[in-house]
């Protein structure tokens, strides 16, 4: 843990390039073409040491993939985007512009020619939208690397940090620093508050090693509340100008890195996380809300479309949190299931769907900042539909035969869990 003062840094977005001539205009070449398409929606992570397979970063290994390309973009499969188009508008996606993906789609039906490598590549695809990286005032880095146990799928690691707060603080921006980015998979980091601080701190101890093993969460109970998360891909967040959520005094933090093994070859990890803090309180505290009703959630065995819907009125929430009754306001929605999960929806009841995963995998979530914030209205009800299929079918069952499941954050429990990012009250400050 370490902690620096620096100078407060203003938000930046990048602005985005203005679209510019039809694909059709020519035949596609890789130097001019598929390389700038390549490289804005699938090099973060097909490059060399990336979590993809193979990188995809010159010509000989693009050429070489190019039918699998195909097979992949015409799937929907690549670039990995889960949201349908059903929900509300989400920044930062990583859905390719139907003429990137025609462009690219037209070049292998061409042979995928090379073309002159002097020509400079085309300028005119809009760079994935990014924000201002956080000032480190809180680092969460272990103090060593690392090293996964060889020999099985998954790794999913639990590392405890001890800010030693004497007063809350607030959280801005976040960022997460993946190390051996051929193995982390994604990260969570969780705030863990004083009163569940031992459970953690045994867990902790009962292990060899740096950290412990863990898989839903970091195993401190309700009162544990997530601060961010990142997945291959994902961007800094920041939160809107005068928003922040709140580490409470005596909290710890948990940054959990799920690894999968699949490319590790004996290389350790010591990824970082880095927060910058607000310097006074914000306006409005935001709050991420946890939409789920764990009691209720029984998935029979064998049931190929096992269903659980949760419903909460926006009055509830408020009434919960103390908020004054009134309008609420949404800016971004964290869906989660486990393993057998095929199917999870956020929506307002008679209202618009906020995120749909039509087709849920557990290795691609990821939390959705949407473009406007949705404000509700304090008559309004929320709802998450989750579904799974626990039959032996599921190529993701973990269990023959299949068992009931209820909830649990072990590998082989389940959750139906919709994460809302909200601050009290509407739009105007
Ligand atoms: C966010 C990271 C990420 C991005 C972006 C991404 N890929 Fe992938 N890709 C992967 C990973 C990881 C795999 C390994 C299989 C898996 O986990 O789904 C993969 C597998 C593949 C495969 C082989 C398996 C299959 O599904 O056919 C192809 C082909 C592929 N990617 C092409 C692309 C192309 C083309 C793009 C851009 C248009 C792209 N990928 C963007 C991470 C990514």
């Amino acid at each position: 843990m370490k902690r620096s003062q620096a100078p407060l840094l203003v938000l930046v977005l990048s602005a985005s390039a203005c679209s510019g001539s039809s694909p059709e205009e020519h035949s596609p070449t890789y130097h001019r073409d598929a390389k700038a398409v390549l490289n804005r929606y699938c090099n973060d992570c097909h490059q060399l040491g990336g979590i993809a397979p193979f990188a995809l970063t010159d010509y000989a290994t693009a050429r070489q993939h190019a039918p699998a390309i195909r097979d992949a973009v015409e799937a929907g499969r690549m670039p990995p985007w889960m949201p349908s188009d059903a929900g509300v508008p989400l920044a930062y996606s990583r859905k390719m512009r139907p003429q990137d993906r025609q462009l690219l789609l037209r070049w292998i039906e061409l042979g995928a020619p090379e073309g002159d490598p002097a020509e400079p590549p085309r300028q005119d695809i809009p760079p994935l939208p990014t924000v201002q990286p956080p000032r480190p005032d809180l680092v969460l880095q272990a103090p060593e690397v690392y090293v996964p146990q060889a020999g099985r799928a998954d790794d999913y690691r639990c590392f405890v940090f001890d800010p030693k707060l004497e007063q809350d603080v607030f959280v801005q921006a976040g960022m997460v620093r993946p190390d051996n980015r051929a193995i982390v998979h994604h990260v969570l980091v969780f705030e863990v508050p004083a009163e569940s601080a031992q459970r953690v701190r045994d867990k902790d101890a009962a292990e060899p090693g740096l950290g412990y093993t863990c898989f839903g969460g970091p195993g401190g109970g309700w009162s544990v509340r997530t601060v961010m998360g990142w997945a291959p891909g994902g961007v800094p967040q920041r939160t809107a100008n005068g928003i922040a959520l709140r580490l409470r005094k005596g909290s710890l933090l948990v940054m959990q890195v799920h690894y999968n093994l699949i490319n590790f070859k004996g290389v350790g990890d010591r990824t970082e996380t880095v927060l910058e803090l607000s310097p006074t309180p914000p306006q409005k505290e935001a709050f991420l809300v946890p939409l789920a009703n764990p009691r209720e959630l029984k998935i029979k065995a064998g049931d190929p479309e096992a269903k659980q819907v949760v419903s909460v009125p926006v009055g509830l929430i408020q009434s919960f949190l103390r908020w004054p009754p009134g309008e609420m306001t949404v800016w971004a929605n964290a869906p989660h299931m486990h393993l057998l999960g095929t199917r999870i929806v956020t929506l307002v009841e008679d209202g618009p769907i906020l995120v749909e995963i039509p087709r849920w995998d557990f290795h691609w979530q990821a939390s959705y900042t949407f473009q406007e914030p949705y404000v509700l209205r304090q008559s309004d009800t929320l709802r998450v539909e989750c579904t799974w299929d626990n039959s032996a079918a599921n190529p993701n069952q973990h269990t023959h035969p299949p068992r009931d499941i209820t909830w649990g954050e072990g590998t082989t429990d389940e959750m139906c869990l919709s994460y809302l990012l909200i601050t009290p009250g509407g739009l105007s400050p």
